[in-house]
This record gives structure tokens, sequence and C-alpha cells, in this order.
């Protein structure tokens, strides 16, 4: 921050940042597994397009950002992390409540690797429950620029938590089922994926899961995905950094399928665990 590594809890921001008054920031998350950044240049690519859109401007090249984050993960001393980069518009000096006037601001943190599912979830299955909260529509929020925008999200998982499930899944703006608090979904039928297409962040996870797949041989596609269609499938999993694939087992108060874990579900959650020390797919931290 600033310039400086710091102590989780001296680092700070100003309440004037717009980041914190009007959610104006963009960000992203990469993680740390086994001393190895998982696919960083595609986070990297995806934080670089938002700031871009944004309009916002950063003192540091995408080198720089790569050499502060792997600074920051050395420091910490975190083998497994949750890295997280961020830009906030910032505040002006002035007060001027024009946003070009702001002093955009970058800053980066380590904490330890988190998971939306523990462990006895990731064996057995998340319960989750539909809820008819409506995703911010991409006319408003273009989805593939990573936001904080998750007044909806937050209100999806009280919903779910009222309906006696662990998480939410919530809708676009035509019913179809979008994501989740952090996570992206997927559905298998006879053999074959797919995803919503509509208003959802475009995961790096998601991304690598059509990777895994088309290194398998496995179809999958991005479409609509109806409420119908996810009750019926034969199995269903959400993909997120904070926690990789992770299965479904159950949906508001049905089971999918059987009720267990599915045998296209773990292939591609063991698949994915194994990329993290290919070199193609991953870059070392060097720690002091
Ligand atoms: C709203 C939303 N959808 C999906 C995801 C999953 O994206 P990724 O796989 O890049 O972590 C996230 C991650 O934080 C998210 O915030």
């Amino acid at each position: 921050m600033d310039g400086q590594y710091l102590p989780m809890s001296e680092a700070k921001i100003s309440v004037l940042d717009w980041g914190f008054l009007h959610s104006d920031a963009t960000y992203d998350t990469v993680h740390v597994w086994n001393g190895r950044f998982f696919r960083l240049n595609l986070h990297l690519d995806r934080f670089l397009g938002g700031i871009e859109r944004l309009r916002m401007n950063l003192p540091y090249d995408r080198e720089e950002i790569t050499s502060i984050l792997k600074s920051c993960v050395a420091l910490s001393g975190h083998k497994s992390a949750y890295v997280e980069m961020i830009c906030t518009r910032g505040s002006s000096p002035t007060f001027s409540r024009d946003p070009r006037q702001a002093e955009n601001r970058f800053m980066a943190f380590a904490v330890p690797f988190g998971s939306v599912a523990n462990n006895e979830q990731l064996e057995r299955g998340l319960h989750v429950a539909i809820s008819e909260t409506v995703r911010i529509p991409p006319k408003s929020i273009d989805p593939s620029i990573k936001n904080y925008h998750w007044l909806d999200l937050v209100k999806g998982l009280f919903d779910a938590y009222d309906m006696g499930a662990e998480t939410a899944l919530i809708l676009d703006t035509d019913g179809h089922i979008a994501e989740g608090p952090g996570f992206n979904v997927f559905i298998v039928r006879d053999g074959s994926l797919t995803t919503p297409a509509f208003g959802v962040l475009p995961g790096i996870t998601r991304r690598t899961v059509f990777d895994l797949c088309a290194e398998i041989g496995l179809s999958v596609a991005a479409t609509d995905v109806s409420r119908a269609e996810i009750k019926q499938a034969d199995e269903v999993f959400v993909t997120s950094t904070a926690g990789g694939i992770m299965p479904v087992t159950r949906i508001d108060e049905a089971k999918i399928a059987n009720g267990k874990v599915g045998p296209i579900t773990s292939r591609l959650m063991n698949f994915y665990w194994q990329k993290h020390d290919d070199p193609a797919w991953s870059t070392a931290v060097t720690y002091p």
C-alpha cells in the first residue's frame, strides 16, 4: 500500500476514497498454492482490462504489479494464499466531485487461502438455494470488470440462509441462473457441461474448466441455464479462485441426481489441483 509492505492491521484507506463511498473500484483475486501463483497472467489481464474500462490509471505497469504481488506473498510467508489486488478511484485533493480529478490508488494483500466450501462440504457437496434476487444487469455494470457491487449477492446469501441452505445462486434479468457470491456455476447433463453465458463475471476458474474439458475431450458450452435445467442436472458444481471446483449436491429442498458428488465433478477437481504445479499454469514465489 503506497509503496510499503505493512501488517494487515496497519493497512487502512481513507473514508473519502470513492472505492469505499461508491464501490468505485476494481479488483482481482488470484491464489497461491504450494508456493506457486495459479494462472497469474489471466488474473492480470482481467484486472488491467477493468482498470482501463473504468478509466483509471496506475503508477505501476504489469511487471511492477507482478513483482509487488510476489513480494507481498513472499513477505507474508503464506505458502497457500488468497491474494487480492485492488484499484480504487481514490479521492480528489480538492474534494471535487469529478471522478477525473481523483487520484487512483493501488493496494494488494495476501492472506491465508480461503474457500467457499469447507472440507466437509467439498466431500459431500454444497447445499445451495436459488434466490429470486436478480444480479445487477450488464447494462448497468459490465460484469467483466470484477467489482464490489455485491448487495444482490449478499441478499441472495441471506435468502439462502432463510431457506436452510449454505449458499446461494441468483438470477439474471431473464430469470435464468446467473452466479453466486463469489462463484460461477456449471451443470453436467448426459456427459456435457453448460454454464451461464449472460450477466456473469468471466471467472478464471470457469475459463479453467473450459481448458480442462478441452484437454480431456468433454463438451462444454456457455449458454442460458434455466432453474428447471439445474434441478434436473446429473451433476452441479461451482467455481471460484476461493476453493476451485466445488460440488453441489442439493438445490433448494431436492437432491441433485442421487445426492452424491458426481464422477465428472470429481475428475475435474482432481485435474484442476494437479495443474497447480505445472509450470505452464503456475508461477513460483521466491520466499526469503
Ligand atoms: C461475482 C463473482 N462471480 C464469479 C467469481 C469467480 O471468479 P474466479 O474463478 O475468477 O475466482 C467471483 C470471484 O470472486 C465473483 O466475485
